[in-house]
């Protein structure tokens, strides 16, 4: 159950005045290693899956375990697409889990970003899940060294965030004052003043990325003045490096377990650090009472069809699985046949919506109407249809 609604959940912090991590992770040591520090500081955390990283590792194979490892977690999660370039990563994002997208679309021109971010917010807020935005340009690649990058950081403008935020709808706003992706040579020189003035403007929770290299002092300015959630990665990616590296020179022979080895540990160090600083530690209890669990609804209709072969039920069952798993909020599409033959009804849908908000999205969603109107409904007149919310 400890999967909750990211807008509650940042809602919080932002009374509060703390911030959520939003941690980005790469492996399985690091997923264990976010909940296990999570759990020992009672925080609320947020899982982040970084599409400038998925050279690194397959996100639809990755997905499940987050999910089902955020689900089994005793302190309250949400599951973050961070970075997601297009509509159709941010559809895949939700299909696959996310229960909350960022929209980088900060390289377009003003108008650009704002159409494109405003679509996106559309097709996310119609599966109940919310959304990030980017404004300004927050430079470098997480995990590597931001100098040896292109593209200049651009400061986020007061009056162009409140009519980005306007116009888009979205829910938090990842803003540009001078923090950069990566690691950055010298100190980091942070706006505050704009920042406090961004906050004053808008009144909703403010992201910053690139956490890696800020002082505390930095930290506690960019909490005072509306940061709810800092994106965090490449600090951990060093803390795994440097324990592989003491590995292989502990012991030169050794091979995959020996070389990670106490990787878990370290990042978990990293994280419960960055927890405490934050002030996020021991609010989990907090956030659980008041954000709304994140329930998944299943749409299911049992059905007999009327005048068609077994191939033809065969073909109306793949064609529905292959259009109905594209629909926004869609996390799984599952055919079957009764097993009893005397069963009342013969055949069934069993399809897993994100969020009780697609039950409406997807019923008027124009791929499910064409294929109901044209497919589905002229054969399968008896049937019974009921959505049913995750009663856990
Ligand atoms: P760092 O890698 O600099 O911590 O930034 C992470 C980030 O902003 C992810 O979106």
């Amino acid at each position: 159950m400890p999967l909750v609604n990211m807008r509650d959940m940042l809602q919080h912090a932002h009374r509060e005045r703390y911030a959520v991590a939003a941690f980005d992770l790469v492996s399985l040591d690091f997923l264990h290693a976010i909940l296990n520090a999570a759990e020992a500081c009672e925080a609320p955390v947020i899982l982040s899956l970084a599409e400038s990283h998925f050279d690194y590792f397959d996100f639809p194979t990755l997905m499940p375990a987050v999910v089902s490892a955020a689900r089994r977690a005793n302190v309250p999660v949400a599951i973050h697409l961070d970075h997601g370039a297009t509509y159709e990563s941010a559809v895949q994002g939700i299909n696959l889990g996310c229960t909350g997208v960022m929209v980088d679309a900060s390289t377009r021109p003003f108008e650009g970003n704002v159409d494109y971010t405003r679509k996106i917010v559309g097709m996310a807020h119609a599966c109940g899940v919310p959304v990030e935005g980017e404004l300004g340009y927050v430079a470098g690649v997480e995990g590597e060294d931001a100098e040896r990058h292109p593209g200049e950081v651009r400061y986020t403008e007061v009056a162009e965030a409140k009519e980005y935020v306007e116009r888009t709808g979205v829910d938090f706003l990842a803003v540009s004052i001078g923090t950069v992706h990566g690691r950055m040579k010298g100190e980091p020189n942070l706006d505050i003043e704009r920042l406090g003035a961004i906050n004053d403007a808008l009144g909703i929770p403010l992201v910053i990325h690139g956490g890696t290299g800020l002082s505390d002092q930095q930290f506690q300015d960019l909490i005072a003045n509306g940061v709810t959630k800092i994106n965090y990665y490449t600090a951990l990616a060093d803390a795994a490096g440097k324990q592989i590296r003491a590995n292989a020179q502990a012991d030169s022979g050794c091979g995959y377990t020996g070389l990670v080895k106490g990787v878990i540990g370290a990042i978990q160090q990293e994280c419960e650090k960055r927890i405490r600083q934050w002030g996020s530690d021991g609010k989990a209890a907090a956030v659980l009472a008041e954000a709304e669990p994140w329930q998944e609804v299943e749409h299911v209709i049992v059905y007999n069809t009327e005048g068609t072969t077994a191939e033809q039920v065969d073909e109306l069952m793949q064609i529905g699985r292959d259009t109905l798993s594209n629909i926004p909020g869609v996390r799984r599409v599952f055919t079957g046949n009764a097993l009893q033959e005397d069963a009342t009804y013969q055949h069934c849908w069993v399809i897993r919506f994100a969020h009780r908000e697609v039950a409406d999205s997807y019923r008027n969603h124009p791929d499910h109407v064409a294929y109901a109107d044209t497919h589905f409904r002229p054969v399968a007149g008896d049937r019974i249809s009921i959505d049913y919310e995750d009663a856990d």
